[in-house]
């Protein structure tokens, strides 16, 4: 198998994981679409967020993609069948969620562990599934965040208001002798070194970027590798507005341009 990565996210916060995704595999043409029209999909309906994703594989596929990551927790817990369904025999299919959940089984065995994620990826109960299924032996406690992802989409972190809602969330009793914090949001890797600061690194705090970065080099074991970097990767997203464009250098950590493609008219 050759081909770009594909990676899809609900907008730009699935930058994070595109970012460590070109750090670790340079000369790979990545292929991003951020799904910045119907965003954010932490508030929507299961079957909404299936049917977008859905449509997105489609078009990865079509652009010959050997991978495609589903590099969005809301999109992973909901809609990891149906892009399997799409992918089958085409493409390797990599979601936020199993990666996660056998590194904290393979680290944090007989440990508890929280986790904190939009109310679509917390209330659909796939890491609990995930856990039981992987690693019964981990006990999880889960609790929706809503506030974090407008708040970083907003620039508010590392000041007085982000300390005292991060803050706020953690207080929760559920969270007491927890081992590790799954960061179980795109967005929130921005936010890990304030949650260690504000925690005195009192656990672990992990994030999806570098655990899918480790998984995905194992898929690509599988497929055929660039041997130098030729090709320029691509962004889509489908709603074009220039104050996403700027939010991305914070979640690529460099300026990239943003091609405008609406799948759905
Ligand atoms: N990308 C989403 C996730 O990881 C967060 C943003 C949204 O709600 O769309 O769950």
């Amino acid at each position: 198998m050759a081909g770009p990565i594909g990676v899809f996210d609900s907008g730009i916060g699935g930058l994070t994981v595109a970012r460590s995704i070109k750090d670790h595999f340079p000369n790979e043409k990545l292929i991003y679409f951020g799904d910045t029209a119907h965003l954010p999909y932490g508030d929507k309906s299961r079957d909404a967020i299936r049917h977008y994703s859905q449509r997105i594989s489609q078009f990865l596929l079509a652009q010959g993609c050997k991978v495609i990551v589903i590099a969005c927790n809301s999109a992973s817990s909901s809609a990891y069948e149906v892009v399997s369904e799409v992918c089958e025999g085409k493409a390797l299919v990599i979601n936020v969620i199993d990666p996660m959940v056998r590194y904290v089984g393979k680290h944090y065995s007989g440990k508890k562990v929280g986790l904190i994620g939009t109310h679509r990826t917390v209330d659909s109960g796939e890491y609990e599934k995930r856990f039981s299924e992987i690693a019964p032996d981990v006990s999880l406690f889960s609790l929706s965040t809503p506030l974090l992802v407008p708040m970083i989409e907003e620039g508010y972190y590392q000041n007085q208001i982000s300390h005292e809602i991060i803050e706020d969330y953690l207080a929760n009793p559920g969270f007491q002798e927890i081992s590790a914090l799954i960061l179980a949001c795109t967005h929130y890797p921005l936010i890990a070194d304030e949650i260690r600061e504000l925690t005195q690194n009192k656990f672990e705090v992990l994030g999806s970027p570098d655990i899918i970065s480790r998984e995905l080099a194992e898929a690509l074991r599988h497929t055929e590798r660039q041997k130098r970097s030729v090709e320029k990767d691509h962004f889509y997203v489908s709603d074009f507005t220039e104050s996403f464009e700027h939010s991305t250098k914070k979640f690529f950590g460099v300026e990239i341009h943003l091609e405008h493609l609406d799948l759905w008219s």
